[in-house]
């Protein structure tokens, strides 16, 4: 079973390691999880919480590592993506809806709409990066795809606003992510756009790493797999492979490494493989960050 404290010193915790800006959206869930995983890890610092009063716990040292290993598990799979300034999107969102509200579907205010849209981007590093590229990515993807109905997104973080430069018209979108303040926020903002976009869009929560088997609920003509197959072990990327209902995959890597240097092989060679396997063959396109696969079906083993 897993490790439990108490529950005000679980509360405790999840306000100090929520005092980092870009951890805002993190689920209580996750932390609890990582929080167990510290306990089971260091058994002795874990009674000393239990044995010390609240108020000290507060500045102890030993509470401080916990604090830390959390914040560092979580920055490796999530809030390194994230900006300081993921406070400003529910305010965002709202402006969005706003200028819905106000708009009848060809009377809407482009530049405002395109502005609302640039800012919230700007809030995940990742489609932070492919902003001056998403015109000409999708431009690209869909010449050798075909106009996709039907797009399922693993790992979304903000991708699924990035459409909007698109120009896709009545497309369904499901976006998955692993904590559920990205997935309300998300469907606020797919509600908000739906009077004045053919988008039909939505998020679901998914933890891919603990159910990759649960991807097969969510047909659809393309899968975006972007950034996201270099942080799940292979076994995770490959069930979730072998459970993807679909025609095509464009899955896409990082060619810059951490100190933005380009990497000397960007080329995922065992993913290939692992593709190849698995029916599919492929071609790639390279832009100045992100290497793009993409992946058609043929058969399966
Ligand atoms: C590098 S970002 C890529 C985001 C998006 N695919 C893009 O390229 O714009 C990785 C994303 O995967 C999500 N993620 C990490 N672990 C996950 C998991 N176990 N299940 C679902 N999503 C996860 C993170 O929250 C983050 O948004």
């Amino acid at each position: 079973m897993a490790f439990r404290l108490n529950r005000e010193v679980e509360d405790l915790f999840i306000t100090k390691i929520l005092e980092k800006r870009e951890l805002h959206h993190l689920d209580r869930e996750f932390m609890l999880g990582k929080i167990s995983l510290y306990c089971e890890k260091n058994q002795k610092a874990c009674r000393k919480f239990a044995e010390t009063p609240l108020t000290r716990i507060k500045k102890a040292k030993f509470a401080e590592d916990l604090v830390r290993f959390v914040r560092k598990e979580a920055h490796v799979c999530y809030g390194m993506y994230l900006t300081k300034t993921i406070v400003k999107a529910p305010q965002i969102v709202h402006d969005l809806e706003k200028l819905a509200k106000q708009s009848a579907v060809h009377v809407v205010n482009k530049d405002k709409l395109s502005f609302l849209h640039h800012q919230l981007l700007l809030l995940h590093l990742s489609t932070q990066e492919r902003l001056h590229l998403y015109p000409q990515v999708y431009h690209d993807l869909f010449a050798i795809t075909g106009r996709p109905r039907k797009i399922f997104d693993l790992g979304c973080g903000f991708n699924g606003i990035s459409l909007f430069y698109s120009h896709l018209t009545d497309l369904v979108y499901t976006g998955c992510e692993f904590n559920q303040k990205d997935v309300d926020l998300l469907n606020q903002y797919f509600r908000a756009i739906k009077k004045i976009s053919t988008i039909d869009g939505k998020a679901v929560k998914i933890d891919l790493i603990k159910h990759p088997e649960a991807v097969a609920q969510h047909s659809a003509d393309v899968v975006f797999a972007y950034k996201i197959f270099d942080l799940f072990p292979s076994t995770v990327v490959e069930t979730i492979l072998k459970n993807l209902q679909c025609k095509w995959i464009i899955a896409s890597f990082p060619i810059k490494n951490l100190n933005r240097r380009l990497m000397h092989a960007p080329r995922r060679a065992g993913f290939q493989k692992m593709m190849r396997r698995l029916g599919y063959t492929y071609k790639t396109l390279t832009y100045d960050t992100e290497l793009f696969y993409i992946f058609e079906q043929h058969q399966r083993d």
